[in-house]
């Protein structure tokens, strides 16, 4: 079949005192005037409320209670596999272009009918400013959904190429066998879309453990799916403790793939669970693991660039959604003869940043909210007072904290002596990013250095005019970013533009926003036929 034309979702501006300014002021209230939302389990088409709560607060407010979501038991678990299961044979029976029918109408229903509610939900449980909630959970979840269905019908049209007279080989796209645990993240509500509909589209039936962080949104999303049709037990919705929901799931001989977004450790637990159950023959087939992890990404500076726009995206790459992307820019690498132009430039600039209330109309447009919770808060305020007594770590901008009303933590550039130095090699995931400073004769040690000093490799950037300065760095770059920029910051990947993903310790590189990713769902069968 053919899908419909495709281009990439625009967003809106959201101007002071525009209508789509008065709607969303209307979105928010609507979701939150009558108290906490109830989230309750949603399995084979079942809501569940009758459960313990976990509560989601507002990250700007921690003394607003968002939703109260219900955790799954064990039993639940069981029974979501079960209900997954069920649904599978009707689900995968149908022909693709029906099931593309249920995304498509999710994707014109966040354009339409729930924008607001979205955006609401988005802003509020995950401390967005709007035009990130508008990029992430409307234009990136609906590029991720329509782009998808075109990838995946040229995926279906692909055949062997040929066959002997009286001989038709032909290829089907079947599903996996077994089920697809989706474990998303609370940083873009789009990436939570991508992870349960890029495995649901191909045919698959998934378990979904939503982040605790992002219960709302992802519920909302939920919402929009029933309404666009997809059948019960496709999607099982079963928020809970994540060892407890884990575990459950991982010891089912069904599972037939893990389709994650989070942190390094927590993906290498997975993965080495699943192995040691491979080896104990549990499972029915061999599961595909396909994971989006951790990253320490950079920003490398040549004398030649344009000090002005390195340190602009720097600002942008480092500090936009409180530096809480996997593709945020933590660490920079300046050269000696810029670095006091670079300083000055970004500093002042972080000086004007305002820290938001994102639930309050005056916030919307902050530059930078709160980081996601309290956990959160802690661990970067430790960093940032280790930094303090640390010898060889500077602060030169920002430092502060505080979470007496939400959880607000200042942009901070640190900047350290040692090419070495930890700070430059753990992932933090919120508003520091620590520069070293070379001497510019240094500039290939320094490549050298970035390649080989983190376990990651998932973005980095090369600022530089001088053309043999960007192969050099392509080069010895190869494995270091999945994602690599050339004059441009480390984050703000475009589905169908930038596929996203990195190698190394950050992933299993299989590209969201790419036809690649929707392969690793599928289990092809040929089939000769002799006339
Ligand atoms: N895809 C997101 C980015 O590129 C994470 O920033």
């Amino acid at each position: 079949f053919k899908p419909p034309p495709i281009k990439n979702e625009p967003t809106l501006e959201f101007s002071k005192g525009s209508l789509e300014w008065d709607y969303l002021k209307e979105g928010i209230l609507q979701l939150t005037d009558n108290g906490p939302i109830d989230v309750p389990l949603v399995i084979g088409g079942q809501k569940i409320y009758d459960r313990e709560v976990v509560p989601q607060v507002n990250p700007s407010n921690k003394k607003q209670v968002l939703a109260n979501a219900r955790q799954a038991t064990k039993d639940d678990v069981q029974n979501a596999i079960t209900a997954a299961k069920d649904a599978k044979n009707k689900w995968m029976s149908m022909p693709l272009h029906e099931r593309s029918a249920v995304f498509l109408k999710a994707a014109d229903l966040i354009s339409t009918k729930y924008r607001y509610k979205m955006l609401a939900a988005t802003m509020l449980g995950q401390g967005k400013n709007v035009f990130q909630a508008e990029i992430d959970a409307v234009a990136e979840l609906i590029d991720f959904f329509k782009f998808n269905v075109t990838y995946a019908s040229e995926l279906y049209s692909q055949q062997p190429l040929e066959s002997a007279p009286g001989v038709w080989n032909r290829a089907e796209y079947r599903p996996l066998e077994g089920f697809v645990y989706a474990v998303t993240p609370f940083n873009f509500t789009a990436i939570a879309a991508n992870l349960i509909g890029a495995p649901a589209l191909m045919g698959n039936t998934v378990v979904w453990k939503p982040s605790a962080s992002a219960i709302l949104s992802n519920y909302v999303l939920l919402e929009v799916l029933e309404e666009a049709g997809i059948p019960a037990g496709v999607i099982n919705f079963v928020p809970g403790e994540p060892r407890l929901v884990t575990d459950e799931v991982l010891d089912d001989p069904c599972f037939s793939a893990l389709h994650f977004t989070g942190s390094t450790n927590v993906f290498k637990s997975l993965y080495s669970k699943i192995s040691s159950n491979v080896n104990k023959d549990i499972y029915r087939e061999f599961p595909r693991l396909v994971g989006e992890t951790g990253g320490k990404n950079f920003h490398i500076i040549h004398p030649s660039a344009n000090i002005e726009h390195a340190a602009l995206s720097t600002l942008r790459g480092s500090f936009e959604y409180q530096g809480q992307k996997c593709s945020a820019t933590s660490r920079v690498f300046v050269p000696e003869s810029k670095w006091e132009q670079f300083k000055a430039i970004l500093s002042d600039n972080m000086n004007q940043i305002q820290q938001t209330n994102i639930s309050s109309s005056s916030g919307f447009h902050g530059f930078v909210g709160p980081v996601i919770h309290q956990q959160s808060y802690d661990k970067l305020s430790k960093v940032i007072e280790d930094a303090e007594t640390d010898p060889e770590l500077e602060i030169v901008s920002g430092g502060k904290h505080s979470d007496s009303v939400g959880f607000f933590v200042q942009p901070t550039l640190l900047r350290t002596s040692n090419a070495d130095h930890e700070y430059l090699k753990t992932e933090f995931f919120g508003p520091i990013v620590t520069a070293y400073v070379y001497s510019d004769a240094e500039f290939s040690t320094i490549l050298h250095k970035i390649d080989t000093s983190t376990q990651y490799g998932l973005t980095g950037s090369i600022f530089a005019c001088d053309r043999s300065a960007i192969v050099e760095a392509e080069e010895t770059l190869r494995y270091a970013a999945g994602n690599f920029y050339i004059n441009d910051k480390s984050t703000g990947a475009v589905v169908g533009q930038q596929w996203f993903g990195g190698a190394r310790m950050s992933g299993t590189n299989d590209k969201a926003g790419s036809a690649n990713i929707l392969s690793r769902f599928v289990s092809i069968r040929n089939i000769k036929e002799n006339f």
